[in-house]
């Protein structure tokens, strides 16, 4: 049996869906990465009632601990919860996800309860259901494991990963944030699931060629293909406007890029009307990319792929 703790500090990554976002809620595979941005859950006994720092999270803390409470049958009462965070809120790189992954294993490690990876990672998704509706599972998988995973959701009960061991060395990839979507992930979700819906021969015939270019991005990962990153990319995002998930706004800045002789595509839940969260952007040639983003007062951040998964700070 495991001792509780009186203190307890979790950090967990977020994310980046390089390919497979939206289809992977459908059964098709996603490629994913864990980031070099990380979020950090402080949980200490406290003598009064719960409290919460930021204060505005206070209502996101007290929902996740009721829902554990529930699924694990133990109320821890009084508790401070600090949460500080280095993933932007909203904009496609799994900030909830790693929420909920960071504060499933706090409470887990807090209460004495045995946990392994699985049980974290089972419980962070009871969590994430309740924030998104019908989420994949995708974004918990990483934070919980990181890496690089292959993920697909076959069913409810049953989803399936394998830690992709990335052979090459990976290209130099940037982050661009167009901004909070007007949209939450639930909203672009049931958007892509009324498409389905309502034009199920086409918008399948769409699913299947983003696993296409999914499985083209992992080949080019594991060293078996040297496809063009950039026509992947480029292609991958043209798929991604097919189910309308990304903003006019956000395709006309991609095809400035691309004329520039780069490519982007928007990562994670996109955005319909106003901004599309965050996008990942490459240029062959990192010069003009760099010269480019500064002519247009664009913010390129460096990210790197593969960071490790949820885990307890000293
Ligand atoms: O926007 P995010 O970070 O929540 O990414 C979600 C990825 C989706 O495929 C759009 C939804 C899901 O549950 O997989």
């Amino acid at each position: 049996m495991v001792k509780a703790t009186p203190q307890v500090t979790v950090s967990a990554p977020g994310k980046i869906i390089i390919s497979g976002e939206h289809v992977v809620v459908h059964g098709y595979p996603a490629l994913v990465a864990a980031v070099n941005r990380r979020i950090k859950v402080k949980i200490v006994s406290s003598r009064g009632s719960l409290g919460v720092f930021p204060l505005h999270s206070w209502t996101f803390v007290k929902d996740a601990l009721e829902t554990l409470v529930k699924h694990i049958g133990f109320s821890p009462k009084y508790l401070d919860v600090k949460i500080k965070s280095d993933i932007p809120i909203g904009s496609g790189m799994g900030s909830s996800a790693a929420f909920a992954v960071a504060i499933s294993m706090a409470i887990l490690k807090k209460t004495g309860k045995g946990y392994d990876l699985k049980k974290i990672g089972d419980l962070a998704y009871e969590l994430e259901k309740k924030y998104h509706g019908n989420p994949s599972g995708v974004d918990i998988a990483i934070s919980t494991y990181g890496g690089v995973l292959w993920y697909r959701k076959e069913t409810e009960e049953f989803k399936v990963f394998t830690n992709v061991n990335v052979s090459k060395k990976l290209p130099e990839v940037f982050l661009l944030d167009t901004g909070k979507p007007d949209e939450t992930t639930k909203g672009t979700v049931a958007h892509v699931s009324s498409l389905l819906r309502n034009k199920p021969v086409k918008t399948v015939k769409t699913f299947e060629k983003v696993e296409k270019v999914t499985r083209a991005f992992l080949q080019y990962l594991i060293g078996e293909k040297s496809d063009n990153f950039t026509n992947l990319i480029k292609t991958n995002e043209r798929l991604l406007e097919e189910l309308g998930v990304v903003s006019p706004s956000t395709r006309s800045l991609i095809k400035k890029i691309e004329d520039s002789g780069g490519a982007a595509k928007i990562s994670g839940g996109g955005g319909i009307r106003g901004a599309s969260g965050i996008m990942l952007v490459y240029h062959k040639d990192k010069q003009k990319l760099l010269d480019f983003a500064k002519k247009k007062n664009l913010k390129l951040e460096r990210v790197t792929f593969g960071g490790k998964g949820v885990a307890i700070e000293k």
